[in-house]
């Protein structure tokens, strides 16, 4: 298990693979800030930030709770959930756009700090898109029979990306981080990643972005969106995903136990269900309590869920994401 393999014969198994999950994990900042808390500092209020978005409070990060921090406490709390040691990974990939430095990847510092030796570890940078692509990156290495057990996670700190003198981005992030463990299993025993359905469009840049960056200004930057552009791109086209998801896996919203997407908006996550003709009780919902946490707002969701006994070993588990870029994706699990 030291390095990844491309052996022929783990090739040729490959059809008789899946994804399973076997463990999550997470890990918040200490701090919560209520939307009161927001509007002692800014042309804000409680009543607007609920009504426009569900958000009701946000954990923010300590200088000390760096990315890979909250990354390296959620992944270790999978392992744990998991029963497995540092030993039994050989693929580790971080879905973050805050990473801890530009270089090296929040993957490989995580990837240490557990005591992780072998196999690979990398970033994924699809920003809230980004748990979704790592999840369908690792089920390619994992259903190949090129790693046989991933750590992945998603983990972020955009209260150090926003713009705090800007109201209308600031309110809406938070921080944070979530994991799970995915092992390569069986196909037969019916469990795992179903299905997978990526989609990017470049051409939207300008509606989600950063302003900064190493290979620009030089610095940091700000995050920049149109929300309303944002809000009508996510409700308008993002079930697409969904809809191939179910097409490929030969099921419907009917079959689903669980909808965990990306947390950003009350009202974009309950229009893309009711879209999809997905019933409102079966929405795991978390974005008034962590408010959007980019790519830790799935793995997040899926922890609380699962640890509140929601979700359960054999339930049928939606999860999707849009993100900058614009990036979307969603993937079906059969818990
Ligand atoms: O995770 C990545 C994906 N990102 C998202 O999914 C975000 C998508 N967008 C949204 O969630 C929503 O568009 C927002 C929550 C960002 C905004 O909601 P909206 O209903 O689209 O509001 P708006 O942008 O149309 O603004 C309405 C009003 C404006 O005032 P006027 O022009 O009508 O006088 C804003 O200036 O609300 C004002 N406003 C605020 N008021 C109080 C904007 N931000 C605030 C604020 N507090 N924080």
């Amino acid at each position: 298990m030291a390095t990844l393999r491309t052996d022929p014969e783990q090739s040729r198994r490959a059809p008789n693979l899946r994804s399973v999950v076997v463990g999550t994990g997470s890990s918040l900042p200490e701090r919560v800030v209520t939307n009161a808390a927001l509007a002692e500092q800014m042309d804000t209020s409680d009543e607007w930030i609920v009504q426009r978005t569900g958000i009701r409070q946000r954990h923010i990060a300590a200088a000390d709770e760096t990315t890979s921090v909250l990354g390296m406490r959620a992944a270790q709390s999978a392992l744990d959930d998991a029963g497995l040691t540092a030993d039994d990974i050989d693929l580790v990939i971080c879905a973050t756009s805050t990473p801890d430095h530009t270089f090296p990847a929040t993957a490989t510092q995580i990837q240490a700090a557990l005591g992780i030796h072998q196999g690979a570890a990398f970033d994924l940078q699809a920003v809230c898109a980004g748990f979704v692509f790592a999840v369908t990156t690792a089920d390619k290495f994992l259903t190949t029979g090129a790693a046989r057990r991933a750590l992945i996670v998603g983990a972020e700190t955009f209260s150090r990306l926003v713009d705090w003198e800007d109201r209308t981005t600031c309110v809406l992030f938070g921080d944070g981080a979530g994991a799970i463990v995915l092992e390569a299993q069986a196909a037969e025993e019916g469990r795992g990643v179903l299905s997978t359905s990526l989609r990017s469009d470049g051409r939207h840049r300008e509606k989600l972005y950063v302003d900064g960056g190493p290979g620009s200004t030089g610095t940091t930057g700000h995050l920049r969106m149109e929300g309303r552009d944002v809000f009508r791109f996510a409700v308008g086209q993002v079930t697409d995903v969904i809809v191939d998801a179910f097409a490929q896996a030969g099921m419907t919203a009917e079959d689903l136990d669980w909808f965990v997407p990306h947390q950003a908006n009350r009202r974009i996550i309950e229009a893309s269900a009711d879209k999809i003709g997905i019933a409102r009780d079966k929405i795991v919902l978390t974005v008034d309590r962590h408010g959007n946490t980019s790519a830790a707002s799935i793995p997040l969701a899926l922890d609380v869920a699962r640890r509140d006994g929601r979700i359960k070993p054999g339930d049928l588990v939606m999860i999707e994401a849009i993100g900058g870029g614009f990036s979307w994706g969603a993937a079906l699990i059969r818990w």
